[in-house]
């Protein structure tokens, strides 16, 4: 099988049957942070519950699992829509670390957010520099919105290029950090076949950089992936944006976090429905030292500023893997 045929199977269309497997094929399609694919889905008959997978922790650059949760909140955002599609109404309910979704049987509804569902990807691209109209913008703003959580869109020419550097910022300090480095480097996938063997983690292609047997091109990431290159090209790619959203929850706790996910998924469906592409840069909000000033920037008080995205029009990039339903499902009582 080539690595496209596994990224297709992997988002083929939603089946009716079998319901529970295919509402959690739906939500692993969810943007995850490094692809780590962090959750534990227990279904039964009218329940899914979505619990995380702490084996897959990233401590580096998530010390406090945030990322974790919001990917486990993309999750319960992907799987609502699809239940929609299938007739039946999802209440996510965020208890303690779980996700507890009942569901309800009702008339299936269509959306674009749900058919957009396998065509979302991250697109780590230079963009074509042009501004969306204003009615795209409300689109986008409206599609983030979730109760607990806002959206600040940054669409001025100056303002975006100050992220960029709070960006910059964060990216240097992330490549000088050792245990950043070596966390990143285990969820690398260079070849088609590593991406496969696992159908996880960051596969080279997915992020616009050729594919290279892994006895190449980890002997050579040094002179290749280097802090000022890395730099230049995320300034450039911000540049060629033609917006940039933040979400800040009214506080820091997993139920807010799991929020921000139901709001980042529903975003990047939303810009994807409208023809558009997005990325996160998210390094700001990871480097600790930066968060604070990030905030500061923002105006953002005691609140954390928790998710950045650029969006704007380009091309795709291929689609990254994820595992089978049945090695992320547990049978439920
Ligand atoms: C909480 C969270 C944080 C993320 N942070 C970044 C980031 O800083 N940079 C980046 O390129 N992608 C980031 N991503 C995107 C993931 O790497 C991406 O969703 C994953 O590799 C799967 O690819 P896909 O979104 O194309 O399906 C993040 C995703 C989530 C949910």
């Amino acid at each position: 099988m080539t690595y496209e045929e596994a990224a297709g199977i992997v988002r083929a269309p939603l089946q009716p049957t079998p319901r529970s497997r295919e509402l959690v094929r739906f939500a692993t399609l969810a943007a995850n942070s490094h692809n780590t694919q962090p959750w534990i889905f227990t279904a039964s008959a009218d329940r899914i519950v979505i619990a995380p997978d702490l084996a897959r922790r990233c401590p580096a650059v998530d010390p406090d699992d945030h990322h974790l949760f919001v990917s486990l909140g993309c999750a319960a955002e992907n799987l609502v829509l699809a239940a929609s599609m299938l007739g039946l109404k999802a209440n996510p309910v965020a208890t303690g670390e779980e996700i507890v979704i009942d569901l309800e049987t009702t008339s299936p509804v269509k959306s674009p957010l749900a058919d957009a569902i396998t065509v979302r990807q991250s697109t780590r691209t230079t963009y074509d520099g042009r501004p969306v109209s204003g009615e795209t913008l409300r689109l986008l703003e409206s599609a983030c919105r979730e109760p607990g959580v806002s959206a600040i869109m940054l669409t001025d020419r100056a303002r975006i290029s100050n992220v960029a550097d709070y960006v910059v910022q964060g990216n240097s300090a992330q490549m000088r950090d050792k245990a950043f480095m070596d966390e990143l480097q285990r969820w690398l996938r260079f070849s088609e076949a590593d991406a496969m063997a696992t159908m996880d983690g960051l596969f080279s292609r997915c992020s616009g950089n050729p594919a290279l047997p892994a006895w190449i091109a980890r002997p050579l990431l040094g002179l290749f992936f280097t802090e000022n290159g890395e730099n230049r090209k995320y300034r450039e790619q911000i540049e060629s944006s033609a917006g940039i959203v933040v979400l800040a929850a009214d506080a820091g706790d997993k139920a807010h976090w799991i929020a921000v996910g139901r709001a980042c998924q529903r975003f990047g469906l939303q810009a994807t429905a409208l023809g558009l592409k997005y990325a996160f840069i998210n390094q700001p909000v990871e480097v600790a030292a930066v968060r604070s000033q990030f905030a500061s920037f923002l105006n953002l008080g005691e609140r954390r500023p928790d998710i950045i995205m650029r969006f704007g029009a380009g091309p795709a990039l291929p689609n990254s893997l994820r595992r089978a339903p049945e090695q992320v499902m547990r049978e439920g009582s």
